[in-house]
C-alpha cells in the first residue's frame, strides 16, 4: 500500500500490523523520520502531485490528506491522476476529504462563532470551500479545501479515474453532544455503529459529516 500524506504513520502502523507492505509518502521531513522508524513501514519525502512511485506499483493508495492541503482544484485533479498512476489497475484508491460544512458545524457545536473572525471563515468557507487561516490562529484548523460532496464524481472523473462511491465517516454523530457516552457503552456502541454503517452512503447525509472518504480505481 501506498499512504500518500501519510504523516507519522498512524494508519501505516496499524496496516503494517496488520500485514500489509505500507510506504508512506509525506512532504515534512520529520513525519517521514517518524513514519521510517515504525516496523513494516517504509518511507519517503514526496508530494502527492508529483509521485516518484513507479506506474501501478501498488494495490492500494490512500491519501488522507493530501487532498484538503490542495486549496486549488488543478492540484487536487493533479494528484488524482497520480494515485490512478501509480495503483493497479482495478486496485483501490481511498481519499479523505473534509466537507464544506464541517467549520460551519464545529462553529455552531463549539460555539466558536462568538469570535467574528471565525464567522468570517465559516462564511468563506460556504462561499468557495476556501478555509482560511491568514491569522494563523494557532488552535484552528489550517488553510485548506472544503468540498462540498457533490463536486467529488468531477474531480475524479477528470483525472480518468472510475468513482466507487463516497462514504460518511463520522456521518451525524460528531455532533452528538452525548457521544463518549455513546462509545463508552458496548451495547449503545454496536448500535450507533450498526446505524452509522446504513447511514454512510446516504446522499442527504453526506455534508453533514466533517469527513468524507472517497473510493475510486484506476
Ligand atoms: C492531517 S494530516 C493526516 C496524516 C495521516 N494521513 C493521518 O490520517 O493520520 C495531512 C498530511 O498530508 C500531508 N500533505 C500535505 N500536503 C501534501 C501534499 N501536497 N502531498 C502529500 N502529502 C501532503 C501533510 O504533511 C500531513 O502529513
Amino acid at each position: 500500500m501506498l499512504d500518500v500524506g501519510g504523516g507519522p504513520g498512524v494508519y501505516a502502523e496499524w496496516l503494517a500490523g496488520l500485514g500489509y507492505a505500507v510506504h508512506v509518502v509525506d512532504p515534512v521531513p520529520l513525519h517521514v523520520e517518524q513514519a521510517a522508524s515504525l516496523p513494516g513501514v517504509t518511507a519517503a519525502l514526496g508530494d502527492a502531485r508529483a509521485l516518484t512511485e513507479d506506474e501501478a506499483s501498488y494495490d492500494v493508495v490512500l491519501a488522507l490528506g493530501p487532498l484538503y492541503h490542495l486549496i486549488d482544484r488543478v492540484d487536487r485533479v493533479r494528484a488524482w491522476r497520480e494515485f490512478g498512476r501509480v495503483v493497479v489497475p482495478g486496485g483501490l484508491v481511498a481519499a479523505a476529504v473534509i466537507s464544506r460544512f464541517a467549520g460551519l458545524n464545529d462553529g455552531l457545536r463549539k460555539d466558536l462563532i462568538r469570535d467574528p473572525s471565525f464567522a468570517a471563515v465559516v462564511d468563506a468557507d460556504l462561499s468557495d470551500g476556501k478555509h482560511r487561516n491568514d491569522l494563523d490562529v494557532p488552535d484552528r484548523f489550517t488553510t485548506a479545501y472544503f468540498h462540498h460532496p457533490d463536486e467529488l464524481a468531477g474531480e475524479v472523473a477528470d483525472a480518468g479515474l472510475s468513482l466507487y462511491g463516497v462514504l460518511a465517516v463520522e456521518c451525524t454523530a460528531w455532533l452528538v453532544g452525548t457521544l463518549p457516552l455513546l462509545l463508552d457503552d458496548p451495547v449503545r456502541r454496536e448500535l450507533l455503529l450498526s446505524w452509522l454503517r446504513r447511514i454512510e452512503a446516504e446522499p442527504t447525509l453526506l455534508g453533514a459529516s466533517s469527513h468524507l472518504l472517497v473510493l475510486a480505481s484506476r
